[in-house]
């Protein structure tokens, strides 16, 4: 509903009379025209530079108002037309009122829930995060529109390593690599802020929304054997932060442009994060190019004093964090403690203004210093793109993609939809409020895996199984009874926000409760191979399900998202008729797929006109296949017709989605011994004489339930380099200076800390490698690039602090049952062949690297120097060749003349 679009005098009387009449109020905006007394202010005037604005503006501050602003709920100043503002907002995997900025009191009730980040970054699918990003930016902005926002800077993503399995936060990450956590960062905050998928797309700084990248840094731990996140000191190594806590952060910073970051409760080596100049100011703003606000984590100013006593006073907190480059307090502590704290001469105004520079700044690359929204960019997102269809497809295609199928002995799945009857068991099979995880606002709609599963077989039989997930109390003989009547049986289990959450880590990697042994009785029992599906964020030891022959097959569903339910049946069903979810669900987003809106393909209009191939609902899949067969060919004769093959492929593809679990998991899967091992020992390498045996799949070395990338697939692949562009390197090329040293082992090395210089760019090469689809299936699959230095790492262990591997990129291909695609990666041996040494310096070493997809493998050679460039230039070479190419012509010269 758009009820101020005409003049302004209009807007006035409208205002007045709709209080009463209209539930939508206008949206917060400071420098309304309309208003004389405000207008003529320099800070609203348009047409100057923001950073000319910002500082009238901050100049016109009393210091009680300037102290006011720096707390996320920042107060009205109404004697300058600037309205309330709340910096704390929450849009982690959707818009949600976590925070205070969002109210879903209106004409908008809800928000589009996708699936927990975790979940979506097991689909290994870039532009799929930015289209979520997109999404959620677009409903952000909606809900501000619609006077249901008096903020608009979200705190996520959430980019921190998931470095151990019992963080009560993993699910809210994207896993444990930090090159997926960085491309996540930088496919979401480009989404989310209006930016285009390849970034650069921000005209004059002006935001959709802004992202904030937290918890900065080395956050990972909130509350584990009474060690809490607010006390906590994490002993990090130069070498790890380098390579394992700081990248993702570079990423969001440098190429995600993030426009915000917030700093962590924690303290980095006695240091807390939130006052630390270096980590802020140096290395965020100076060396990484931030430009934005610093948000503090929720009471992480205060602390500093009460709980660390890292400071000796509130007012040495408020001034050490101001002075090292915070800009605004999620708390009250500044608000409370700032004033004295310059009365004591601690701190100075000017750097509480070098702050608020930081903060209007931010509201004003917003739009909300720049009159009425209506009129402005982003003004005409109306309240129908909350929860829209295409939103709402977008979340099913996440959870969909990003399921991971675990085990299927046998080929138990998929289930045929034949079946004749199913049993239902687990305390996660009914409850739509686990499907959404943490951080969630209200679903647009949550369906529930039972009832989603019950839409396939009429005949279903649900019990629960246990008293609650944490199944105190289990019924283990009324829940076999159950199983044994029925064909199939389907098992829900897994964890919910009881089991692991914000402040509240896991202590053990095993099922809660009685879980195991219901799962146990209940397989045994059943006529038929079970299916069991997981439902939890973090990863659990399930060595038994995976040995148990009466466990056909197994899922992992993450915490799926409003969508989540549905999705799972469509994965055990192998859904991928594409009659069945009816046809007016087939309505396409092309312009996701980079095509213009205007060809959006709606089979519930009249089909012959926009569907020209064939109609519908006639089974199309065959059609669709050979759109894609034929889309060359048309393509290249008949350009005319290219509106029919883009639908025609985009329908192709659509049909590939409803083929299912190509997810591969983002974290690795520990057995339940790894609890041995403290959650507060940072160090990511292993060492082997304590028995340490690292962490995450780039150093962990001991035995897994199941490693990092795994996922089966409906059908099986095969991969073949087919062309990699470059199989030599050399370090004095790769090197910016030519500069190249030799470490105590006497290895060539040339240190990298810029990766976009030219000889790193000239350094760059293609890998394409080929992969076949050999199964039935039609399918989304997720393809893994990594890199490692020796083939069969178990044999030799880490050396020199080295990753095993290292991934290189990743890439979600659409693939046909029985052909062959093609994916290219770009290969940048300055980003994707360095590691940190010991001083936390990142250098690459002269040696055999190996890129590794599946059990293909191709050696690249990095060495030292050039040396046929070097004999060339040394000896002369050249010279001597072209000298003797003289001295042979000569001697022809003179025999022809003596002969003559
Ligand atoms: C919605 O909630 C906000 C914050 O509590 C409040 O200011 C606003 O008046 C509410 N709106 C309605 C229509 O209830
Ligand atoms: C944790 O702290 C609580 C209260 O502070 C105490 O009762 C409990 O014994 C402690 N547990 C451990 C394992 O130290
Ligand atoms: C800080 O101020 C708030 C209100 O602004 C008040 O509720 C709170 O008690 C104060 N805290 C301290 C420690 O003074
Ligand atoms: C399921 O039950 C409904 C109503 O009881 C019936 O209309 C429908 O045909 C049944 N479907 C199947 C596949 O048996
Ligand atoms: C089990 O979960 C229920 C529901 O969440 C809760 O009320 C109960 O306290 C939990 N029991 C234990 C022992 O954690
Ligand atoms: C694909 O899987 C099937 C069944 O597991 C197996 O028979 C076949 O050999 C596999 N094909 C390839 C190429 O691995
Ligand atoms: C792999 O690719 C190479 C180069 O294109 C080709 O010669 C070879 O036959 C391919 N191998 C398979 C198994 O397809
Ligand atoms: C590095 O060496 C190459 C080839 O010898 C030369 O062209 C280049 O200018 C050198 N670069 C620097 C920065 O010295």
């Amino acid at each position: 509903m758009r009820l101020y679009g005409g003049s302004t005098q209009l807007l006035l009387c409208l205002t007045l009379t709709t209080i009463i009449l209209t539930e939508s109020t206008q949206p917060p905006f400071a420098c309304d025209s309309s208003n004389p007394a405000t207008k003529s202010y320099p800070f609203c005037k348009l047409t100057s530079p923001i950073s000319t604005r910002v500082k009238d503006l901050v100049s016109r501050l009393t210091l009680d108002e300037k102290i006011s602003q720096l707390v996320n709920t920042a107060p009205a100043i109404p004697r300058l037309g600037i309205p309330a503002y709340e910096w704390w907002s929450e849009a982690l995997h959707g818009v949600s009122n976590t925070g205070f900025g969002i109210f879903f009191n209106s004409t908008i009730k809800s928000a589009t829930s996708f699936p927990q980040v975790i979940l979506t970054a097991a689909s290994f699918d870039a532009r799929l995060w930015y289209q979520i990003g997109q999404a959620i930016g677009l409903e952000a902005r909606a809900v501000y529109n619609q006077g249901q926002a008096n903020g608009m800077t979200f705190w996520a993503p959430n980019i921190n390593v998931f470095r151990d399995p019992r963080w009560g936060r993993g699910q809210e990450t994207p896993g444990e690599d930090p090159l997926v956590s960085g491309k996540y960062a930088i496919s979401y905050v480009r989404g989310v802020q209006g930016d285009t998928f390849e970034g650069g797309g921000i005209k004059d700084g002006h935001l959709q929304a802004s992202a904030c990248c937290k918890h900065f840094t080395a956050y990972d731990l909130d509350n584990w054997n009474n060690v809490s996140r607010f006390g906590y000191d994490a002993k990090v190594t130069k070498q790890d932060l380098a390579d394992t806590y700081q990248p993702s952060f570079q990423s969001c910073i440098q190429e995600a442009k993030a426009s915000g970051i917030m700093c962590a409760y924690n303290r980095v080596n006695g240091l807390p994060n939130c006052a630390d100049q270096n980590l802020l100011s140096n290395i965020a703003r100076k060396q990484w190019g931030f430009q934005g606000y610093i948000a503090s984590d929720c009471d992480a100013v205060s602390i500093i004093y009460e709980v660390q006593k890292y400071a000796k006073t509130p007012e040495d907190a408020v001034s050490e964090v101001l002075k090292a480059g915070m800009d605004v307090n999620c708390g009250f502590y500044l608000n409370n403690h700032t004033k004295s704290a310059i009365q004591k001469k601690k701190l100075l105004e000017s750097d509480i203004d070098r702050a608020l520079t930081n903060l209007f700044t931010m509201r004003m690359r917003l739009g909300l210093f720049n009159g009425d929204p209506a009129s402005l960019p982003y003004g005409s997102i109306g309240p129908d793109q909350v929860c829209s269809k295409q939103h709402q497809d977008l979340a099913l295609e996440a959870a969909r993609t990003g399921i991971v199928l675990l085990k299927n002995s046998a080929n138990l799945l998929p289930l045929k939809k034949t079946i004749s009857s199913l049993a239902v068991i687990g305390p996660n099979a009914n409850s739509a409020r686990t499907l959404v995880g943490n951080y969630a606002g209200p679903p647009c709609k949550s369906i529930d895996p039972l009832k989603a599963l019950q839409r396939y077989v009429n005949n279903t039989q649900f019990h629960k199984g246990c008293n609650f997930v944490n199944c105190t109390s289990a019924s283990i003989g009324e829940a076999v009874e159950v199983a044994k009547k029925a064909d199939y049986v389907v098992l829900i289990m897994g964890l919910d926000q009881g089991e692991e959450r914000e402040n509240f880590d896991r202590v053990d990697l095993v099922l809660p409760g009685q879980q195991q042994s219901l799962i146990t009785a209940v397989a045994k029992a059943a006529k038929k191979p079970v299916v069991l599906v997981m439902i939890c964020g973090g990863p659990v030891d399930v060595s038994f399900a995976k040995s148990d022959p009466k466990i056909g097959g197994m899922l992992w569903g993450g915490y799926p998202g409003e969508s989540g339910g549905v999705a799972i049946a469509e994965i055990i069903f192998g859904d991928h008729n594409p009659v069945l979810p009816s046809c007016s669900s087939l309505r396409l987003p092309l312009q996701s797929w980079g095509l213009r809106e205007s060809r959006i393909f709606d089979p519930s209009a009249s089909s012959e006109q926009q569907w020209p191939i064939a109609g519908c609902p006639i089974s199309f899949l065959f059609t669709l296949h050979v759109c894609v067969e034929w889309r060359i060919a048309i393509h290249a004769s008949q350009p005319s017709h290219l509106a029919i093959w883009e639908t025609g492929l985009a329908l192709a593809y659509k049909a590939y989605d409803l083929t299912f679990a190509g997810g591969k998991l983002p974290m690795t899967w520990y057995p339940k011994e790894f609890t041995k091992i403290p959650m507060t020992d940072m160090r990511m390498r292993p060492q082997p004489s304590s028995g340490y045996p690292g962490r995450t799949y780039r150093f962990y070395t001991g035995p897994t339930v199941f490693r990092f990338g795994y996922g089966l697939s409906y059908s099986n692949y095969t991969y073949n380099f087919t062309s990699v562009t470059q199989t030599k390197l050399f370090l004095t090329q790769i090197s910016s200076t030519n500069a190249t040293f030799q470490n105590s082992d006497s290895v060539h090395y040339t240190p990298v800390m810029d990766t976009d210089t030219e000889p790193c760019e000239k350094a760059k090469f293609l890998a394409k490698v080929e992969i076949q689809n050999h199964g039935e299936m039609d399918g989304k699959h997720a393809v893994l690039l990594f890199v490692k230095q020796n083939i069969d790492q178990n044999e030799h262990g880490i050396e020199n602090g080295k990753p095993l591997m290292q991934l290189v990129g990743f890439e979600s291909v659409k693939t046909i049952a029985g052909k062959r695609v093609e994916v290219e990666f770009v290969v940048s041996p300055c980003e994707h062949f360095r590691t940190a040494n010991e001083d936390g310096l990142m250098v690459i070493e002269e040696g055999s690297y190996y890129l590794a997809v599946g059990d293909q493998q191709y050696q690249v050679s990095v060495l030292h120097e050039d040396k046929s460039l070097n004999d060339l230039k040394s000896n002369d070479c050249g010279l001597r060749f072209s000298f003797g190419v003289l001295l042979f012509g000569f001697q022809i010269y003179v025999l022809l003349y003596i002969l003559v």
